[in-house]
Protein backbone atom coordinates (compact mmCIF):
# COMPACT_ATOMS: atom_id res chain seq x y z
CA UNK A 1 0.00 0.00 0.00
CA UNK A 2 2.94 2.60 0.95
CA UNK A 3 4.60 1.66 -2.13
CA UNK A 4 1.54 2.24 -4.28
CA UNK A 5 0.91 5.99 -2.36
CA UNK A 6 4.88 6.91 -2.91
CA UNK A 7 4.28 5.81 -6.80
CA UNK A 8 1.09 7.91 -7.39
CA UNK A 9 2.66 10.75 -5.14
CA UNK A 10 5.99 10.82 -6.61
CA UNK A 11 4.34 10.65 -10.53
CA UNK A 12 1.98 13.53 -9.08
CA UNK A 13 4.80 16.18 -8.09
CA UNK A 14 6.76 14.93 -11.48
CA UNK A 15 3.89 16.11 -13.34
CA UNK A 16 3.13 19.32 -11.01
CA UNK A 17 6.53 20.69 -10.94
CA UNK A 18 7.03 21.40 -14.58
CA UNK A 19 3.60 22.20 -15.19
CA UNK A 20 4.02 24.73 -12.08
CA UNK A 21 7.33 25.86 -13.77
CA UNK A 22 5.44 26.40 -17.19
CA UNK A 23 2.72 28.03 -15.31
CA UNK A 24 5.72 30.51 -13.96
CA UNK A 25 7.53 31.27 -17.28
CA UNK A 26 4.37 31.94 -19.33
CA UNK A 27 3.15 34.52 -15.87
CA UNK A 28 6.00 36.32 -16.70
CA UNK A 29 4.75 37.03 -20.25
CA UNK A 30 1.37 36.89 -19.72
CA UNK A 31 1.48 41.32 -19.23
CA UNK A 32 4.31 42.01 -21.21
CA UNK A 33 3.35 43.04 -24.69
CA UNK A 34 6.51 43.64 -26.22
CA UNK A 35 7.42 39.88 -25.73
CA UNK A 36 5.27 39.63 -29.23
CA UNK A 37 4.36 35.99 -29.87
CA UNK A 38 5.21 35.35 -26.65
CA UNK A 39 2.81 37.41 -24.98
CA UNK A 40 0.01 36.25 -27.19
CA UNK A 41 1.04 32.31 -26.76
CA UNK A 42 1.18 33.16 -22.97
CA UNK A 43 -2.36 35.12 -22.76
CA UNK A 44 -4.20 31.91 -24.12
CA UNK A 45 -2.67 29.57 -21.95
CA UNK A 46 -1.21 30.71 -18.77
CA UNK A 47 -4.87 30.32 -16.92
CA UNK A 48 -5.15 26.77 -18.18
CA UNK A 49 -1.90 25.91 -17.23
CA UNK A 50 -2.17 27.57 -14.04
CA UNK A 51 -5.32 25.46 -13.36
CA UNK A 52 -3.86 22.45 -14.41
CA UNK A 53 -0.68 22.60 -12.64
CA UNK A 54 -2.57 23.73 -9.51
CA UNK A 55 -5.06 20.36 -9.70
CA UNK A 56 -2.02 18.11 -9.90
CA UNK A 57 -0.09 20.27 -7.51
CA UNK A 58 -3.09 19.91 -4.79
CA UNK A 59 -3.44 15.85 -5.84
CA UNK A 60 -0.08 15.58 -4.67
CA UNK A 61 0.02 17.40 -1.64
CA UNK A 62 -2.89 15.37 -0.51
CA UNK A 63 -0.77 11.86 -1.41
CA UNK A 64 2.51 13.56 0.30
CA UNK A 65 0.75 13.90 3.55
CA UNK A 66 -0.13 10.19 3.30
CA UNK A 67 2.96 9.23 1.66
CA UNK A 68 4.79 11.16 4.47
CA UNK A 69 2.92 9.44 7.32
CA UNK A 70 3.81 6.11 6.06
CA UNK A 71 7.53 7.51 6.12
CA UNK A 72 6.61 8.89 10.02
CA UNK A 73 5.21 5.60 11.04
CA UNK A 74 7.82 3.84 9.96
CA UNK A 75 5.37 2.16 7.69
CA UNK A 76 7.42 2.63 4.62
CA UNK A 77 11.43 2.59 4.42
CA UNK A 78 13.45 5.16 6.08
CA UNK A 79 14.88 7.84 3.84
CA UNK A 80 18.94 7.88 4.14
CA UNK A 81 18.87 11.10 5.94
CA UNK A 82 17.24 11.88 9.05
CA UNK A 83 13.83 11.88 9.92
CA UNK A 84 13.90 15.77 11.19
CA UNK A 85 15.25 16.60 7.80
CA UNK A 86 12.56 14.50 6.04
CA UNK A 87 10.32 16.29 8.46
CA UNK A 88 11.96 19.99 7.44
CA UNK A 89 11.12 18.68 3.79
CA UNK A 90 7.60 18.52 3.75
CA UNK A 91 7.05 21.77 6.23
CA UNK A 92 8.98 23.46 3.29
CA UNK A 93 6.22 21.49 0.80
CA UNK A 94 3.72 22.71 2.44
CA UNK A 95 4.73 26.24 2.33
CA UNK A 96 5.12 26.01 -1.27
CA UNK A 97 1.39 25.04 -1.39
CA UNK A 98 0.37 27.70 0.93
CA UNK A 99 1.76 30.42 -1.19
CA UNK A 100 0.35 28.91 -3.84
CA UNK A 101 -3.21 29.10 -2.85
CA UNK A 102 -2.80 32.47 -1.73
CA UNK A 103 -1.55 33.94 -5.00
CA UNK A 104 -4.83 32.38 -6.39
CA UNK A 105 -6.62 33.72 -4.10
CA UNK A 106 -5.43 37.34 -5.16
CA UNK A 107 -7.27 36.65 -8.06
CA UNK A 108 -10.60 34.57 -7.61
CA UNK A 109 -11.45 36.54 -4.23
CA UNK A 110 -9.82 39.68 -4.64
CA UNK A 111 -11.72 41.72 -1.57
CA UNK A 112 -10.48 39.28 1.03
CA UNK A 113 -7.31 41.42 0.61
CA UNK A 114 -7.03 45.48 1.67
CA UNK A 115 -4.87 48.05 -0.15
CA UNK A 116 -2.19 47.72 -1.12
CA UNK A 117 -2.58 44.25 -2.13
CA UNK A 118 -4.22 44.55 -4.95
CA UNK A 119 -4.74 41.38 -7.04
CA UNK A 120 -1.38 41.50 -8.88
CA UNK A 121 0.66 42.36 -5.79
CA UNK A 122 -0.85 39.16 -4.28
CA UNK A 123 -0.27 36.99 -7.49
CA UNK A 124 3.24 37.59 -6.52
CA UNK A 125 3.24 35.00 -3.98
CA UNK A 126 3.10 32.16 -7.09
CA UNK A 127 7.17 33.03 -7.29
CA UNK A 128 7.65 32.37 -3.90
CA UNK A 129 5.75 29.18 -3.92
CA UNK A 130 7.47 28.01 -6.87
CA UNK A 131 10.87 28.21 -5.19
CA UNK A 132 10.08 26.74 -2.20
CA UNK A 133 8.63 24.11 -3.67
CA UNK A 134 12.24 23.94 -5.37
CA UNK A 135 13.88 23.86 -2.54
CA UNK A 136 10.64 21.28 -1.51
CA UNK A 137 11.69 18.94 -4.23
CA UNK A 138 15.33 19.04 -4.53
CA UNK A 139 15.70 18.60 -0.46
CA UNK A 140 13.60 15.24 -0.43
CA UNK A 141 12.41 14.19 -3.67
CA UNK A 142 13.34 10.86 -4.87
CA UNK A 143 16.44 11.39 -6.71
CA UNK A 144 15.90 14.47 -7.67
CA UNK A 145 19.62 15.44 -5.89
CA UNK A 146 21.26 14.26 -8.58
CA UNK A 147 19.05 16.71 -11.05
CA UNK A 148 20.29 20.03 -9.31
CA UNK A 149 23.39 20.65 -11.25
CA UNK A 150 22.31 19.20 -14.42
CA UNK A 151 18.50 20.27 -14.91
CA UNK A 152 17.09 21.94 -11.70
CA UNK A 153 19.34 25.14 -11.36
CA UNK A 154 19.74 25.68 -15.36
CA UNK A 155 15.81 25.81 -15.53
CA UNK A 156 15.67 28.07 -12.76
CA UNK A 157 18.43 30.34 -13.95
CA UNK A 158 16.38 30.48 -17.13
CA UNK A 159 13.15 31.65 -15.53
CA UNK A 160 16.18 34.18 -13.78
CA UNK A 161 16.97 35.34 -16.88
CA UNK A 162 13.68 35.70 -18.78
CA UNK A 163 12.14 37.73 -15.13
CA UNK A 164 15.54 40.04 -15.90
CA UNK A 165 15.10 40.42 -19.54
CA UNK A 166 11.22 41.71 -18.56
CA UNK A 167 12.80 44.45 -16.18
CA UNK A 168 15.19 45.89 -18.73
CA UNK A 169 12.39 45.42 -21.56
CA UNK A 170 10.08 47.76 -19.29
CA UNK A 171 12.67 49.85 -18.46
CA UNK A 172 13.40 50.42 -22.01
CA UNK A 173 16.98 49.51 -21.77
CA UNK A 174 16.34 46.47 -24.36
CA UNK A 175 14.44 47.05 -27.54
CA UNK A 176 11.32 45.37 -28.20
CA UNK A 177 11.04 41.99 -29.44
CA UNK A 178 7.68 42.35 -31.24
CA UNK A 179 7.19 43.32 -34.82
CA UNK A 180 5.06 46.27 -34.19
C1 LIG B 1 1.10 20.00 1.47
C2 LIG B 1 2.08 20.18 0.57
C3 LIG B 1 3.08 19.10 0.19
C4 LIG B 1 3.39 17.90 0.78
C5 LIG B 1 2.80 17.28 2.04
C6 LIG B 1 4.42 17.27 -0.03
C7 LIG B 1 5.02 16.03 0.25
C8 LIG B 1 6.06 15.48 -0.47
C9 LIG B 1 6.77 14.29 -0.13
C10 LIG B 1 6.48 13.42 1.10
C11 LIG B 1 7.71 14.07 -1.08
C12 LIG B 1 8.72 12.93 -1.14
C13 LIG B 1 8.17 11.88 -2.07
C14 LIG B 1 9.15 10.75 -2.16
O1 LIG B 1 9.08 9.87 -1.33
O2 LIG B 1 9.97 10.78 -3.08
C15 LIG B 1 7.61 15.13 -2.06
C16 LIG B 1 8.37 15.25 -3.20
C17 LIG B 1 8.19 16.22 -4.19
N1 LIG B 1 7.33 17.31 -4.12
FE1 LIG B 1 6.04 17.67 -2.62
N2 LIG B 1 4.70 18.10 -1.09
C18 LIG B 1 3.90 19.22 -0.99
C19 LIG B 1 3.89 20.32 -1.86
C20 LIG B 1 4.59 20.40 -3.05
C21 LIG B 1 4.51 21.51 -3.98
C22 LIG B 1 3.67 22.77 -3.81
C23 LIG B 1 5.32 21.19 -5.03
C24 LIG B 1 5.56 22.06 -6.25
C25 LIG B 1 5.12 21.65 -7.41
C26 LIG B 1 5.92 19.88 -4.78
C27 LIG B 1 6.78 19.20 -5.62
C28 LIG B 1 7.45 18.02 -5.31
C29 LIG B 1 8.39 17.36 -6.18
C30 LIG B 1 8.79 17.80 -7.60
C31 LIG B 1 8.87 16.24 -5.48
C32 LIG B 1 9.91 15.23 -5.97
C33 LIG B 1 9.21 13.96 -6.45
C34 LIG B 1 10.21 12.85 -6.61
O3 LIG B 1 10.47 12.17 -5.64
O4 LIG B 1 10.75 12.65 -7.67
N3 LIG B 1 5.45 19.45 -3.56
N4 LIG B 1 6.59 15.99 -1.66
Amino acid sequence: MSQLVWLLDRGAALVAYPSLYLAVLTGIFYNTEVFGILHEGARRIHVELSVFAMLVTLLHAGLGIVDAWFVLSGQAPAPAYSMSYFLGGVVVGVGALLMLVVAVLGFTDAKRFDQPWGPRAVHGFAYGGFVFGTIHAAAIGTDIAGLVVPLLGPSVMFLVYVLLLRVLVLRGGVPSVSPG
